[in-house]
């Protein structure tokens, strides 16, 4: 089946958590070699996404964009060509105010010019922001323009909407044709980050599906803290700030893989935001999980119903997201600090033993069939840790 733009969550990877404003030519063309060198695009992802402070800060005398000169100084054409000679994606960011977050000029009332030279550029992927919107006008209208000033640009571009979850985007950003949108703040390198995040979206799963992807943000998977982005790494309600050796933020690999399990079942982008040239064995086994992914990945889109364990709602719960083959995808989670039985009664599945049924299930961690069960599947989960399980039903 041909895949259309935006049908299934976006994969690929981003300058602005590690990098911030300090991307060029030769990073982005480094990123899209470790892209295919790391095995990354092997595993699905596609989209290498130039963050904010590509441009200079004036447009020129025409009114178009104009790529930095000191960091891009053969202009972004030939960068997203490099690109896409890797057999990738090429991504760049604007905003739906009159300037980026960082202060670099906007789109506003400049939406169908930048459309057109995107376009030219050969840009694949649009991220757009809302900084500096003026008060005055509605935030769905900007993102329809945009979203129209792409569909009539005569390439395919990817609508990435950035508004972080404001003004009930939840509620328009389907109709004003975003392929994906932001439903949270900046994600920091933390736990208490990732959390937050992820119990912030548990229950908004029914907007999200295909076509239109709750983005919980980029990725901090394998960032260890290593970021010049200090909001990133401003880890300040974090237990782990200041770790020894890690530098301020930072997560274990267990809390990594829990983040990545968290993103790919909930049906988010999977936007990589670490440094894909230095990847630890942990970060590439975590990011390239083929099983996880597949979740993600299932092209019925659902968003995941939530399973509370009753003696700790807030922090145990499983995650149970029916997939196109009548399988299911099983996220266990323990958000919370001490170790818990996470136990998933499948009555609460639908499937019942009293009609001979039970579920066969495979652990996507070890890739290794877990056995068959009937009525119930129990678990010690150690704090911040995670299952993520694929179920059958089975004839018991
Ligand atoms: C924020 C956005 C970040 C990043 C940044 C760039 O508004 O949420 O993901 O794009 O702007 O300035």
């Amino acid at each position: 089946m041909e895949k259309y733009i935006g049908m299934l969550p976006p994969m690929g990877w981003n300058s602005w958590n590690t990098f911030t404003w300090e991307i060029s030519d030769g990073l982005i063309r480094q990123a899209a070699d470790a892209m295919v060198s790391e095995g990354l695009r092997d595993a699905g992802y596609e989209y290498i996404v130039t963050d904010d402070c590509w441009s200079e800060k004036q447009r020129d005398s025409s009114g178009r964009l104009v790529p930095d000169k000191r960091k891009f100084p053969d202009g972004i054409k030939a960068v997203a060509d490099y690109v896409h000679s890797k057999g990738l994606k090429f991504g760049i960011y604007s905003c739906a105010g009159t300037h980026t977050c960082a202060g670099h000029p906007g789109s506003f009332e400049h939406e169908f010019t930048d459309a057109e030279t995107f376009a030219q550029w050969g840009v694949d992927y649009l991220k757009y922001d809302y900084c500096y919107k003026p008060d005055g006008i509605p935030g769905d209208v900007l993102y329809r323009r945009m979203s129209a000033a792409l569909r009539g640009s005569g390439r395919d571009i990817l609508f990435s909407a950035c508004n972080w979850g404001a003004d009930n985007v939840y509620e328009w950003i389907k109709g004003a044709g975003a392929h994906m949108f932001r439903s949270t703040g900046d994600i920091q390198d933390s736990w208490a980050s990732i959390k937050r995040i992820a119990l912030s979206q548990t229950d908004k799963q029914c907007f999200g599906g295909p076509f239109c992807h709750n983005d919980m943000d980029m990725l901090v998977v394998g960032m260890y803290g290593g970021s010049n982005n200090e909001f990133i790494n401003a880890a300040t309600d974090d237990q782990f700030a200041n770790r020894e050796g890690k530098g301020i933020g930072g997560c274990t690999d267990t809390e990594y893989r829990t983040h990545f399990a968290l993103w790919a079942i909930m049906g988010s982008p999977l936007m990589i935001g670490c440094d894909i040239r230095k990847m630890s064995p942990a970060t590439k086994e975590i990011l390239t999980n083929r099983d996880v992914i597949s979740i993600n990945q299932d092209i019925e889109c659902r968003g995941p119903y939530r399973i509370s364990q009753w003696n700790n709602p807030e922090n145990l719960f499983a995650l149970v997201k029916p997939l196109h083959d009548g399988s299911f995808g099983i996220g266990l989670f323990n958000l919370g600090d001490r170790t818990g039985e996470m136990s998933l009664q499948f009555w609460d599945l639908g499937i019942s033993s009293a009609a001979g049924r039970g579920l066969e299930l495979y652990d996507c961690y070890s890739h290794e069939k877990a056995g068959v069960f009937s009525e119930r599947f129990a678990a010690n989960i150690p704090p911040h840790d995670s299952m993520m399980l694929k179920a059958k039903v089975v004839r018991l």
